[in-house]
């Protein structure tokens, strides 16, 4: 169905280059939200509004700042240093954002954070009403805003408003360590359609209204004080085309048809063309503690242990953005993984040969999709995810000849649907390193198969499909 309205879409960041850069830092935002939600404002047109990224000294009073590109305006606000460390760095990303992934031992609670978070989600729903024409369509991101629409509601918005959850909802009993989970469930229940990655979310999220505040689902709908929410699941995706493969990438490969212009090579990158049979494992993320890079060290480690043929013969190539610096469990984060990392090398490296490659460093998009085509197996092993787009990113990147393959962590959204990885489970370092040896042996037919069919999923479950039925769903509502 056609959206004949005009479309909102409410999130924390916003694109355009500047804007996401975590002031003076260069910490651009490497999530898998505004990658998305880019692609469908592309072909909706709209109103995009959000944080600028910026930082202001003083008090913040003004109104938005509006910027017209073509068919699509964006219109971001400025948040003060208080709100930055409160809102963003204190209540969303160590309260919520933990206690989201299943990691109680992280979660911070503080009264003084939750209440400005509660104070910024009034100030966005107050900057964002005078933009308003009543028939809007108005779509919230994520975690950052989960009383937005509570807020437009008692500020006398009556149109409708949908909201999409871009990391897991975990079971009732770890969710209800927070002190505001009522507060917040009930804030939910605000929105007329609420979306998830996947069933088991959903599930999850019902389990919590029920027992929180005990009212009914029928079909896909919670019923609650006299009101209804349509809750459905979504699962997001990407653009395949833009990672497509359009040149062959090795440049010691024979059958090339390199046309000197696209997609950088990990291979030139890094080097490494003198090394005859070189095989590569890739790993690709923001630098988080959810992402489970640490074990996937131990798991590279563990290789290496047990199957000394690796030797000289196998790199791994840890890519890590920069994330969320100024978090306390990220500076950690950041050095457990450096630590492991020189340790690992200092035990193995060979003159010629160090086995792993860390970068620490966000590349564009296109350089990726060139790196994906070079890797043997991508690991792909977060602890928790609601999806994971490196996934499908490394799946649509592969040329047909000789796909590399996906080893797939259960605990990603992505596991789902993608049952064609080979599905590990990366708290067990044993049985992940013998996948993963598996997997850089597998032969040439069997990888063919699991990627096509991988594949077929990536194209099924596409951004704009994922951004389609979602808008589609809440206008019919
Ligand atoms: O995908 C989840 C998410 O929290 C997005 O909302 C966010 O844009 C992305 O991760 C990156 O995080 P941040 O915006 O804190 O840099």
């Amino acid at each position: 169905m056609a959206l004949n309205r005009r479309l909102i879409v409410v999130s924390n960041r916003v694109p355009p280059s500047e804007s996401f850069e975590e002031q003076g830092r260069g910490e651009a935002s490497a999530g898998g939200l505004v990658t998305a939600v880019r692609a469908a404002m592309e072909q909706s047109g709209g109103l995009w509004f959000g944080w600028s990224g910026r930082t202001s000294r003083r008090r913040v009073t003004m109104g938005p700042t509006v910027r017209v590109f073509g068919r699509l305006q964006h219109a971001t606000m400025d948040l003060s240093g208080d709100e930055v460390s409160q809102f963003y760095l204190g209540y969303s990303n160590r309260t919520l954002w933990p206690l989201l992934h299943s990691f109680p031992s992280h979660v911070d609670i503080r009264r003084q954070t939750y209440l400005s978070y509660r104070r910024v989600n009034r100030r966005f729903a107050s900057s964002l009403l005078p933009l308003l024409s009543r028939d809007d369509l108005i779509w919230v991101q994520d975690f950052h805003l989960f009383h937005l629409g509570y807020e437009l509601r008692r500020m006398g918005w009556r149109g409708k408003v949908g909201f999409f959850l871009h990391v897991p909802f975990p079971p009732a009993e770890i969710f209800n360590i927070l002190p505001w989970s009522h507060d917040t469930l009930q804030a939910l229940l605000e929105y007329d359609l609420v979306g998830l990655h996947n069933e088991r979310y959903m599930h999850n999220l019902i389990d919590s209204l029920d027992i929180e505040l005990g009212g009914e689902s029928h079909d896909d709908t919670y019923y609650y004080e006299g009101s209804s929410t349509r809750l459905g699941v979504f699962p997001i995706g990407i653009d395949p085309g833009t990672f497509r493969p359009k040149k062959t990438h090795r440049s010691n490969d024979s059958q090339g048809d390199c046309n000197g212009h696209g997609t950088r090579s990990l291979v030139d990158e890094l080097s490494l063309a003198s090394t005859p049979d070189l095989q590569l494992i890739l790993g690709v993320d923001r630098l988080d503690y959810t992402k489970g890079i640490p074990n996937r060290l131990r798991i590279f480690e563990r290789m290496l242990e047990r199957y000394s043929n690796l030797r000289n013969k196998l790199i791994y190539i840890q890519i890590s953005s920069p994330s969320r610096t100024r978090v306390p469990e990220y500076v950690q984060e950041k050095e457990l993984v450096e630590r492991l990392v020189g340790q690992i090398n200092g035990r193995f490296s060979e003159a010629g040969w160090v086995p792993i490659r860390y970068l620490y460093r966000s590349y564009a998009q296109s350089d990726l999709a060139g790196f994906y085509r070079d890797a043997d197996v991508c690991l792909v092993t977060p602890l928790r995810d609601g999806m994971n787009l490196v996934a499908k990113e490394f799946v649509a990147a592969q040329g047909e000849d000789s796909p590399g393959v996906l080893v797939l962590s259960r605990f990603a959204g992505a596991a789902s649907t993608m049952r064609d990885a080979v599905i590990v489970n990366p708290y067990d370092i044993d049985g992940t390193a013998e996948a993963t040896y598996q997997a850089l042996r597998m032969p040439l037919e069997e990888r063919r198969r699991r990627n096509r069919k991988l594949l077929s999923v990536v194209e099924k479950h596409s951004s704009r499909n994922w951004s389609q039925t979602f808008t589609a769903t809440l206008q019919a509502l």
